[in-house]
């Protein structure tokens, strides 16, 4: 049984005051959590003071974004190691905003997969299909080459501590959320390449994430598809009542 994950991306929204208020919320509505994983990625700005409001509570910490090396001349980058220092234990990689306006693609995302996975941090890998690529009819053709790229040459035993976001791009902050049925086929496909591609086992394991609009009015459909383990929320995570909705709309799922 694949327990369920609901991660807030807050992308580039809060100072860090503003993150420590936000994150004060959730502790005291979501802290003991304990049926679902609740997860928060702040900007880099804010994660420490977060990770000190965190402390001692169910609610785990995530990253945006980080470089594959551990330490160099990149000017404005950070680290796995440096966000692992501060007590970081998720980091999104590949997200559609990423690969649109800073040029990620499936070789780089690879890249920060492998940097994460050797510091122990656990991957919220992000996967899909821009408008124009699913009204073609290419969604599970572009999913296919997105998956073979990400996870080239990872073992059987890394990918199972992966955890994978379908985050089709002609839902996020659109208010246009893919249907229950369409999300789930997507799901069913990337299990089933995982399948192929390793075994039943690893399949099985892997939690997939939907991410797209996602609201405490379409969470408990969404959650309640077989393949559908989670959500990557964006908007409805930077207020403490939707994502608290969000979150307990899930607890009498699977
Ligand atoms: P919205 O929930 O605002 O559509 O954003 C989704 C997203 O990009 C999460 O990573």
């Amino acid at each position: 049984m694949r327990k369920i994950i609901i991660a807030g991306n807050w992308k580039m929204y809060k100072t860090s005051v503003e993150a420590v208020e936000l994150v004060t919320e959730l502790k005291r509505t979501l802290g003991d959590m304990n049926d679902v994983d609740v997860v928060v990625c702040p900007p880099a700005t804010a994660l420490a003071e977060v990770k000190d409001v965190l402390n001692e509570c169910s609610i785990g910490l995530g990253a945006q974004n980080m470089y594959w090396d551990d330490f160099g001349a990149f000017t404005g980058e950070v680290s796995a190691p440096m966000i692992k220092a501060i007590g970081v234990e998720y980091i999104i990689i590949g997200h559609s905003e990423r690969r649109q306006f800073f040029g990620e693609t499936d070789a780089t995302v690879n890249k920060k997969i492998k940097a994460a996975l050797k510091h122990q941090l656990i991957p919220i890998v992000c996967i899909g299909e821009v408008l124009a690529e699913r009204e073609s009819g290419k969604t599970f053709d572009v999913i296919k080459t997105q998956l073979e790229g990400s996870l080239v040459n990872l073992t059987a035993a890394e990918t199972e501590n992966l955890i994978l976001a379908y985050e089709p791009v002609w839902a996020i902050g659109t208010g246009k959320t893919a249907t229950p049925d369409q999300a789930q086929e997507v799901h069913k496909f990337i299990r089933e390449w995982l399948t192929k591609k390793f075994d039943a086992a690893v399949a099985n394991k892997v939690r997939i994430q939907y991410g797209g609009s996602v609201k405490p009015e379409n969470t408990a459909e969404l959650m309640g598809q077989p393949d559908i383990d989670g959500a990557l929320v964006g908007g409805a995570s930077l207020k403490s009542d939707s994502f608290a909705a969000i979150v307990k709309n899930c607890l009498a799922l699977k």
